[in-house]
């Protein structure tokens, strides 16, 4: 079974939280890499941990949650080799692996409620990645 690495800031904490126990129910092996509690972090830290993990291949997959999602996404993607998309709807999350192939998916836990994420985060992991001119375009991102 896949690994996947999850992390949060303060403002994620509480979804992560879900979306994790939504991860071990369906079976995935988690490597949980903080925050631990609502008391105030910065989220850049969290954000590099997951990266870090996923591009060292600690981890197959991430999950990182903020407030928005959107500082912990800026975090992640600064590690090289990362795709993370924040995602807001089961299509995104759908286009997010279809075309991108995101190796990390941002959520945001004062923006999205928990019913909403987990199909979110089904959606993506249970997407497939469609290759060809998508392929193509990840290389040239892999170039930068
Ligand atoms: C923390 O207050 C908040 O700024 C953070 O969780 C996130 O939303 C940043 O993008």
């Amino acid at each position: 079974m896949k690994k996947i690495a999850v992390a949060s800031d303060h403002g994620g904490y509480l979804l992560k939280e879900k979306v994790k126990k939504h991860l071990m129910d369906r079976g995935f092996e988690i490597i949980d890499l903080g925050t631990d509690s609502e008391e105030s972090v910065d989220y850049p830290v969290y954000g590099k941990a997951c990266g870090e993990a996923v591009a060292s291949g600690r981890a197959d997959l991430g999950v990182v949650v903020c407030g928005t999602g959107i500082g912990i996404s800026i975090a992640a993607n600064k590690v090289k080799g990362i795709r993370c998309g924040l995602c807001t709807s089961v299509e995104m999350a759908h286009l997010a692996k279809q075309h991108n192939n995101a190796n990390i998916l941002a959520l945001g836990g004062r923006t999205t409620d928990a019913g909403l994420a987990v199909k979110i985060v089904d959606q993506w992991l249970d997407t497939e990645f469609e290759g060809g001119r998508h392929q193509r375009r990840i290389n040239m991102l892999d170039q930068m």
